[in-house]
C-alpha cells in the first residue's frame, strides 16, 4: 500500500486510514484515523485527526464530510470542532458519556447499536457492553470487510519503538489485538462484553484498524479471537 504524500492510505475499496502522533505517558502510541466514502458520496469519518491544511485538502478530493464519529468517550473526539468549522453541514455523533464531557460541542446524535439509515447500507455498529467505565463502539465498513476499533482494539507490533513495545508488554497488548490491562480490569460484566464481542465476530470482516498501532491487513478476524481469548 502507499501513502499519499498527504499521508491519506487507501486501504481498500473506499476506505483510507491516516496516522497521526499520539504520547500516552510519555510513550509513542499513534492514533488512526479512518475515512469511508459512503455510497452515498458523502464521507464517514471515524477518530478524526487534528484537521491540517493538508488533510483538508485531501478529504475535498474524496468528497464532503458529513459525518464524524469517535470511538469512544474518550477515543477519537478531538478536533471535532475543525470539522464542523470547515464543513458546516457535518453532523457529529457522541458515544455515550461523550456528550458530558464535550460540553463545547452540539452533538447531532448519539451512537447506539443501530447504524443511522444513512450509513447503514456500508457501515455497521456495536456497542460493546459490560465495562463499568466504557462504552465503545465498533464499527464495521462491509464493503472493504474492515473492523474499525478504537481503545479495545491496541495492536503494537515489532516495528513500533523499543519503548512503545515496553509498553504495550506491560499492558498487555504487544503483538496481539486487544484492549490494554486497565480496560480488562474495569470490565464488570464479562457475559456482557463476549455476547458484544460476539456480534463483532459474527460479521464479515478479515481487516482491523486498531485505534492503536499497525493496521492488519488481514487475518483479523482470528486475531481479534485471539486478542480476547482471556474472554472466551
Ligand atoms: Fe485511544
Amino acid at each position: 500500500m502507499v501513502t499519499a504524500p498527504d499521508g491519506l492510505r487507501q486501504r481498500g475499496p473506499n476506505l483510507w486510514t491516516y496516522e497521526e502522533p499520539l504520547r500516552f505517558l510519555g510513550v509513542e502510541i499513534g492514533r488512526i484515523m479512518t475515512v469511508v466514502r459512503l455510497s452515498s458520496g458523502g464521507l464517514f469519518v471515524h477518530s478524526p485527526a487534528e484537521l491540517t491544511p493538508q488533510l483538508h485538502a485531501a478529504l475535498e478530493r474524496l468528497g464532503a464530510v458529513r459525518f464524524v464519529v469517535p470511538a469512544s468517550k474518550l477515543h477519537g473526539h478531538l478536533y471535532m470542532e475543525q470539522y464542523r468549522a470547515a464543513w458546516p453541514d457535518v453532523e457529529l455523533f457522541a458515544a455515550p458519556g461523550l456528550d458530558g464531557r464535550r460540553t463545547d460541542l452540539t452533538f447531532d446524535g448519539l451512537l447506539g447499536d443501530t447504524p443511522d439509515p444513512r450509513w447503514a447500507t456500508d457501515i455497521d455498529q456495536v456497542a460493546i457492553m459490560g465495562n463499568r467505565l466504557l462504552t465503545e463502539l465498533a464499527f464495521v465498513h462491509r464493503p472493504s470487510r474492515t473492523l474499525l476499533l478504537g481503545d479495545i482494539g491496541y495492536h503494537i507490533g515489532p516495528g513500533s519503538p523499543l519503548r512503545t513495545r515496553l509498553y504495550a508488554r506491560l499492558v498487555g497488548v504487544y503483538r496481539r489485538i486487544g484492549p490494554p490491562i486497565d480496560y480488562r480490569l474495569t470490565v464488570t460484566n464479562e457475559a456482557t462484553l463476549r455476547r458484544s464481542m460476539h456480534e463483532v465476530l459474527a460479521w464479515e470482516f478479515d481487516r482491523v484498524v486498531p485505534g492503536h498501532g499497525d493496521v492488519l491487513e488481514t487475518g483479523g478476524k482470528r486475531a481479534v479471537l485471539e486478542g480476547f481469548g482471556w474472554l472466551w
